[in-house]
């Protein structure tokens, strides 16, 4: 009994096979009932005891090696997973692990705010980015002539369709929509014809925040903005508020946060001024409760509108904000979450 033309005839039909049944006529060949190997393996019981172990390891090796043969065959012909010719797994080899993705980092930081807002009471509220004139501008109280309706800032698709330019029109239809009291939030990609330069994109995002009952005052803003900058930022974090103009809010203000980094003393995150301009926000305008049928006598309530890829470069010490939509690997995968 010798084992040797066995597995040269074993290796020639292997490399023979081009598809996968005839892949599986070899297996048959070799290791079916009927099989050469397992004839192998039967007639050891008729030689010598003492010849028994040396060809009983010969028989368990040619039985490897054929397994082996016919996976190795298989994954060279393409042959997938159905066709069972799997080598025998090792279970004490170390794991090949395959890279993973992650969730980019402008996902995770929409995911961080509206985490923070949903624990404070807010829903989410979604609109489309192909949005109307009429919810973009006219219900939120711009003038006709007002000059971010040109066309040098906005993209527009038709006479009165284009690309949203904030996440606020989505406040006006859920206004229109629900009746208060109601809190929403409301996420989105929104777009400018921008100049674009280190810290302006023709594409970024928002997150809008409504909150509209009965007696809403100007310090119910203060404490959320306060607790949502908290929790973003940290629990040291001041806010304090500059007068605007938006002209769907009355009285309008531009939010300033206390520097999480140096803690107001000035460094180079804030530009030594102590304070980081972050958000815009303001009383919703009596016209725009009034466009969506809410009683402006009855009702009031604020609106908040944060610019989520200045949080991430805020957050993550990112420089150019081009950065987030160019996708270069190396960049997106040192941000993960914390
Ligand atoms: N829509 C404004 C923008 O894109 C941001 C904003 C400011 C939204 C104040 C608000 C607000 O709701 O009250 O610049």
């Amino acid at each position: 009994m010798d084992p040797r033309p066995i597995e040269t005839a074993l290796r020639v039909d292997v490399a023979a096979a081009t598809t996968p049944d005839e892949l599986e006529a070899v297996r048959v060949k070799y290791l079916g009932r009927k099989g050469v190997l397992t004839g192998f393996l039967r007639a050891i019981g008729q030689v010598q005891p003492e010849e028994r172990p040396r060809l009983g390891a010969e028989s368990n090796r040619l039985k490897t090696l054929c397994e082996t043969l016919l996976a190795e065959r298989a994954a060279e012909l393409g042959v997938g997973d159905e066709v069972a010719y799997q080598r025998p797994i090792d279970g004490s080899l170390p794991a090949t692990n395959g890279s993973v993705g992650r969730r980019h980092v402008i996902s995770q930081t929409f995911r961080r705010i509206g985490s923070i807002l949903e624990g404070m009471g807010y829903r989410l509220a979604r609109g489309p980015e192909v949005e109307l004139e009429y919810y973009n501008f006219q219900a939120l109280n711009f003038p006709d002539e007002h000059p971010s309706r040109d066309l040098q800032d906005t993209f527009y698709v038709s006479n009165d369709i284009l690309l949203r330019t904030h996440t606020s029109p989505i406040q006006v239809r859920f206004m229109q929509e629900n009746k208060p009291p109601l809190k929403v939030y409301a996420p989105g990609r929104v777009y400018r014809n921008e100049a674009i330069d280190a810290s302006h994109q023709a594409e970024f995002h928002q997150v809008e925040g409504l909150y509209i009952d009965t007696d809403v005052t100007m310090a119910d803003l203060r404490g959320d903005l306060l607790l949502f900058l908290r929790e973003l930022f940290g629990s040291d974090i001041q806010v304090r508020f500059k007068p605007h103009f938006f002209p769907f809010t009355e009285p309008s203000v531009d939010v300033d946060m206390s520097c999480f980094s140096c803690h107001g003393h000035g460094c180079a995150i804030c530009g030594q001024s102590g304070w980081i301009e972050i958000l815009g926000a303001g009383m919703v305008h009596p016209n725009v409760l009034r466009a969506v049928g809410i009683d402006p006598d009855r009702y009031s309530g604020f609106a908040f509108g944060v610019g989520v890829d200045r949080i991430a470069m805020i957050r993550y010490g990112v420089p150019d904000i081009r950065m987030f939509l160019t996708n270069d690997l190396r960049f997106l995968e040192q941000l993960t979450e914390r």
